[in-house]
């Protein structure tokens, strides 16, 4: 069975949804206040737990994931969420289109520049996903889809796109259960 479609059935069983990670949590406050009511985009959505933040900040709010399932829920579960089935390897958007972008426990490396012509100037993407150490750590998700130490700020910083960065960082974060190893990074287009 391909990825997507062992997404597609894990995301139709409605699995419990996690609470927002705190650093998307408390960027994405921060540029609702400083850009209120503006597109934003939650890219690999999964059950959308970041779909619907946005949305309760007022953001107008795009959820994209490929797995349809993952879409349906998110759009049966929150009137205001535009949900689009597709692959983050073709996304289906003008450039300078969104002021925030959310990328969370996804990686797909070649994507970044996309993503930063993707936003408008002024416009902000966050990054937050597993570093290698969660590979070592446990065995998942695959190595090619985590990030070694310093990559992250390496990938967001040799695009054509100029960026600042507003935070970043590292390391082991959460408790129990919900502890991984991340690299998180917030960017803004200059
Ligand atoms: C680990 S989940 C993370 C979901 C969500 N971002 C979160 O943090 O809760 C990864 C998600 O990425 C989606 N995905 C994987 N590859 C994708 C691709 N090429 N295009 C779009 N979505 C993809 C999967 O369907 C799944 O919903």
């Amino acid at each position: 069975m391909s990825d997507r479609a062992q997404w597609h059935e894990r995301h139709r069983a409605r699995p419990e949804r996690s609470a927002p990670s705190p650093f998307v949590a408390r960027h994405a406050a921060r540029v609702a206040r400083r850009l209120p009511g503006a597109p934003a985009l939650d890219l690999a959505c999964g059950s959308g737990r970041h779909s619907i933040l946005l949305a309760e900040h007022g953001f107008r709010t795009v959820a994209l994931d490929y797995a349809a399932s993952a879409c349906r829920r998110v759009a049966e579960d929150d009137g205001r969420i535009l949900a689009v089935v597709a692959d983050a390897a073709a996304l289906p958007f003008r450039a300078t289109t969104f002021a925030l972008i959310v990328q969370t426990r996804f990686l797909d490396r070649a994507i970044i520049p996309e993503l930063l012509r993707l936003l408008v100037r002024g416009g902000e993407l966050l990054i937050e996903t597993f570093l290698v150490a969660q590979y070592e750590a446990t065995g998942h998700p695959r190595r090619s889809f985590c990030l070694e130490p310093g990559e992250l700020a390496r990938l967001c910083g040799a695009t054509a796109v100029a960026v600042e960065i507003v935070e970043m960082h590292e390391g082991l974060v959460g408790h129990g259960d919900d502890a991984a190893h991340l690299a998180a990074i917030a960017v803004r287009k200059v």
